[in-house]
């Protein structure tokens, strides 16, 4: 039986960074992102009888990858299943950039291993010992379990939806500023972050109440109180970041520039915010029917970017194919 599940990948608005449980992967830290329909991952599962050892290829090259395997052995340990895995998986999304591909990849790993070894998925509450699984190969994956505006939560762990794609009626721009991997990955940079950074724990003393205002603003559909949430959760984040010994410094000359166009473009009347994670690309929201300003606005600048528009889209799904 194969399975095979796809995942958008999915961009906080509320930050998480830092560990409370490296062994468990639980957050310090609340956060609250927005899934995409694409870019994605696509992966499919099958246990094979034949099979000696897992095999594992990405976008048609074999991989070696310690978080995939430990996904399968956690699989097979809770289905009791004793057979090794042919995974093959296809990822639209640019790796350790800072765009979260791990994410995508996680949740889509996690659910194709998981219907094919015959448990039980239901796309819309995912079980918590699925949530856990996808958890543990990347902190931010669980969210891309759910589709629109999802929650995970730093006390459980767990996921919960507060707006289906259907109700977001945003556009995300990604301005890919840099094709090139990340010097330090999340893992590394969050570890560096709790440990040397002075500002680390006034960041997530401060997780509340963006989380609460970005809650708020997501139930009275008020757009500019949820980007400015946005927008401080950023900023502190990046200033823990910064703050760190050696300095963690992911923003870029080139991504303030881009920064600044976009505090310029809201100062002429176009509400847009921007938020960026563990890399120099930054992500500009924006409602439905701003985004060719938004658009044309990036284009003006001298900038070389690689521009990319998404929408909300679905939580991972699965299908088993013959
Ligand atoms: O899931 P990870 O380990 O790639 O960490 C993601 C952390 C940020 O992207 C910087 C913030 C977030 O909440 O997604």
């Amino acid at each position: 039986m194969r399975a095979v599940a796809e995942a958008g990948i999915n961009v906080a608005l509320i930050k998480y960074w830092g560990k409370r449980d490296a062994s468990q992967n639980l957050p310090a830290v609340s956060s609250l992102a927005l899934t995409l329909k694409s870019p994605g991952t696509k992966t499919s599962v099958e246990f094979v009888p034949s099979l000696s050892a897992d095999q594992f290829e990405l976008n048609g090259e074999p991989c070696e990858d310690k978080g995939v395997l430990a996904c399968l052995d956690e699989v097979r340990a809770l289905s009791g299943l004793d057979l090794r895995a042919r995974v093959v998986s296809q990822n639209s999304v640019l790796t350790a950039s800072g765009l979260a591909s791990s994410a995508s990849g996680f949740a889509a790993l996690g659910v194709a291993a998981w219907c094919a070894a015959g448990l039980p998925f239901e796309a819309e509450s995912p079980r918590p010992e699925l949530v856990h699984l996808v958890r543990r190969g990347s902190g931010s994956a669980p969210r891309s379990l759910l589709g629109g505006l999802v929650e995970l939560d730093r006390e459980t762990g767990l996921v919960h939806q507060l707006l289906s794609p259907e109700d977001c009626p945003y556009r995300l721009v990604i301005a890919v500023l840099s094709h090139q991997k990340k010097a330090v990955s999340s893992r590394e940079g969050m570890r560096r972050t709790v440990q040397t950074s002075p500002y680390f724990a006034d960041f997530a003393a401060s997780n509340a109440s963006d989380l609460a205002a970005a809650k708020e603003a997501i139930k009275s559909s008020n757009f500019e109180q949820l980007g400015a949430a946005m927008e401080r959760s950023t900023w502190r984040m990046h200033a823990a970041m910064i703050a760190s010994d050696p300095p963690l410094r992911y923003m870029t000359s080139g991504s303030l520039r881009v920064i600044e166009r976009l505090e310029a473009l809201r100062a002429e009347g176009i509400p847009v915010f921007f938020t960026e994670d563990a890399g120099p690309q930054v992500k500009a929201l924006c409602r439905t029917e701003h985004l060719s300003q938004l658009l044309d606005a990036l284009r003006s600048l001298s900038e070389p970017l690689d521009l990319q528009w998404a929408e909300p889209g679905p939580g991972a799904r699965c299908w088993i194919e013959a």
